[in-house]
């Protein structure tokens, strides 16, 4: 177990800023996160956008190390978090594959874990089992972001959607939210669902039966007070809807491949399902998309999902200056 400080701040360099409430803390859920950190945070992308548009980079975290383990495969998380590490000055190991690391020799992830921290400040971890991350955590003295633990959660996914949304939308209090596709393995479907528990809105949840949402983030979202509707047709609720969020069928987690080719391909986002929805709203997608949205829309206003990735970068480089206390 790591040796935390009395506050459970782990170790992470002198001169801590800890106005956000992140300094020093691992970031495993959304549950840790209140609305008062979420505007903070969101103040810091605004400006880390501001800094990377007009100089491109800053030397705030020089000196300063993170590794980025992924046991999974990856193209925007890893790739913005070696971004943001990179213009905020600081340096990265990047074990991106772990099949060329010690792993493939059989290491545990505690001891890859307590490698990795004697050389790097803060970790991000992808795993494929729920829980990794609290475990890598638990074995840490410093710093663990998950960066997805299995179908569990992606809470820097769910900071991200939720910035989009606010800087798209101007508010997030008041917004019907549909959230669609495969809301049982969606990992960033449960925790932008959680999160968004923290604001007045209303949820829809379109899936087939056999992609619910979970029973355990659906008794969250209820227990919240929130207003929630399930359906299997986002017809049923386009025309009312300020943001879809729309997902791919996660292949890699179905045991059994025809169960997932008889519901691959059940939905797509066309020009003709655009054409019910408001003028104000925005389509939503944390990336990959397979055949869940069509091409044609890319070029609609309303189609978020390319400046949604873009905004990874400046939520991921106000996160790690905030988990090293210069935020
Ligand atoms: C998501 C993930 O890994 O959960 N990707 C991402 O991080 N943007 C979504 C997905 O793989 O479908």
């Amino acid at each position: 177990m790591a040796t935390k400080l009395g506050n459970g701040i782990k170790t992470v360099g002198l001169a801590p800023n800890f106005q956000s409430g992140f300094y020093g803390q691992d970031i495993i859920s959304v549950r840790q996160f209140t609305r008062e950190n979420l505007a903070h945070l969101f103040r810091v992308a605004d400006e880390m956008r501001a800094v990377v548009k007009r100089v491109g980079s800053t030397d705030l975290l020089k000196g300063h190390v993170l590794a980025v383990l992924f046991y999974e495969p990856s193209t925007r998380t890893s790739s913005s978090f070696i971004a943001a590490m990179t213009r905020l000055g600081g340096s990265v190991i990047p074990i991106n594959e772990v099949k060329f690391s010690s792993v493939t020799k059989g290491e545990s992830l505690p001891d890859t874990i307590r490698t990795l921290e004697s050389y790097a400040d803060v970790i991000v971890l992808r795993h494929p089992d729920v829980g990794a991350s609290q475990v890598a955590a638990e074995y840490a003295h410093k710093p663990i972001i998950n960066a997805g633990d299995g179908v569990g959660e992606h809470p820097t996914q769910a900071l991200l959607d939720l910035y989009t949304i606010q800087s798209e939308l101007g508010k997030i209090d008041g917004l019907h939210v549909a959230m669609a596709g495969d809301l049982r393995y969606g990992r960033t479907v449960h925790s932008l669902a959680r999160l968004l528990c923290m604001y007045d809105v209303s949820m829809t949840f379109v899936s087939p039966e056999i992609l619910r949402l979970p029973l355990d983030v659906m008794n969250e979202v209820k227990a919240a007070g929130r207003t929630v509707r399930e359906t299997y047709d986002v017809h049923d609720v386009i025309a009312d809807l300020d943001v879809l969020y729309v997902t791919r069928v996660q292949r890699e987690r179905f045991a059994d491949q025809a169960q997932y080719e008889s519901v691959a391909d059940y939905y797509v986002v066309d020009l003709e399902l655009i054409g019910m929805a408001k003028e104000k709203m925005v389509v939503m997608h944390p990336l990959p998309r397979v055949n869940e949205i069509s091409y044609a829309i890319d070029n609609d206003p309303r189609a978020a999902y390319f400046r949604q990735m873009e905004n990874g970068l400046y939520i991921r480089m106000a996160l790690l200056a905030a988990v090293l206390g210069k935020a």
